[in-house]
């Protein structure tokens, strides 16, 4: 099988075919891949019915398995054995559809925010590989959007003026923008906040990228109302349509996306219906400087 890269959009989505992910991946293979994500940002492979071992098989070839909010929810019961793999199913551990109240689809509304994965942790997500297992349909697409093709349009002054601001990322955020958290205080405790520059250098590609989404709650050394106002302007300036793609899922499509230059989330869908879908996630790795 020859791998082929297609660019879906001119420099940001691309569909990668003739490659077979459950089987292990060539270095040469792996290799284009990591080229195509620098150039691109989202990576578009359909048809590929991936199970849990193999789904974190192929993500760890691209680095050390994040594991999101688990750490902070470890005693949850768990409906998949692989503890690599992130389980994202409006389901109960049996497989039956969640009522809509259940406070386990808050998590998962919260998706429905605009956010770049584990930004929260230290150190946060590089890659996501999301397989779509069971899409609902009508509603349910993905959107993804481009923070270095935003970074770039930002106005000269509005540059300077974030050039070497700090952000707080706080996992519960999210969680008190719907009213509430479904997480306990120990559970909250476990992953304080983290800080990360409002904008940084993607070291594959060398290309500034803002790096914010609903995770930002403070901005250092500027008052809250002042900040939020800040990264509110800077989240829809980001959001704009000619950033964003929209993927309509089919049953077997993965994705992968890089956390460090995206902001992705869900659409929202009729929480009455199945929605099942799975994620692998990788952390950042510091590159060795001597
Ligand atoms: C995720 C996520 C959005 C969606 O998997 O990290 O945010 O459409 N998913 O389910
Ligand atoms: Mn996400």
């Amino acid at each position: 099988m020859v791998m082929n890269i297609e660019a879906v959009t001119p420099d940001f989505a691309a569909s990668v075919t003739g490659v077979d992910l459950r089987q292990t991946l060539s270095d040469d293979s792996l290799s284009q891949i990591k080229q195509a994500m620098a150039r691109y940002g989202v990576l578009i492979f359909r048809d590929q019915p991936l199970n849990d071992d193999q789904h974190a098989a192929f993500t760890r070839r691209f680095g050390p398995i994040d594991k999101g909010l688990l750490l902070g929810s470890q005693k949850r019961k768990r409906r998949l054995s692989n503890a690599d793999v992130i389980d994202l199913a409006n389901v109960d551990p049996e497989g039956n559809v969640l009522p809509a109240e259940n406070s386990r689809n808050v998590s998962l509304i919260a998706n429905q925010f605009w956010h770049s994965d584990s930004s929260f942790k230290d150190p946060p997500a590089k890659y996501s590989i999301l397989c779509g297992i069971d899409l609902p349909e009508g509603g349910g697409e993905t959107e993804f959007a481009d923070q270095r093709a935003a970074y770039d349009a930002l106005s000269d002054a509005l540059k300077a003026r974030i050039e070497n601001l700090i952000a707080e990322h706080w996992a519960f955020h999210s969680r008190a923008m719907l009213g509430g958290s479904n997480h306990t205080a120990e559970e909250m405790d476990a992953l304080p906040s983290v800080h990360w520059p409002l904008v940084h250098t993607i070291p594959e590609s060398g290309r500034k990228s803002l790096f914010i989404g609903i995770h930002t709650r403070e901005i250092a050394g500027i008052p809250t109302a002042e900040a939020r106002m800040l990264l509110h302007e800077l989240l829809e300036q980001a959001t704009q349509r000619q950033f964003v793609h929209r993927h309509n899922w089919q049953n077997h499509d993965v994705l992968m996306w890089d956390n460090q230059c995206t902001l992705h989330r869900g659409r929202p869908y009729d929480l009455n219906k199945l929605r099942a879908l799975r994620r692998c996630t990788t952390e950042v790795v510091l590159e060795n400087v001597g």
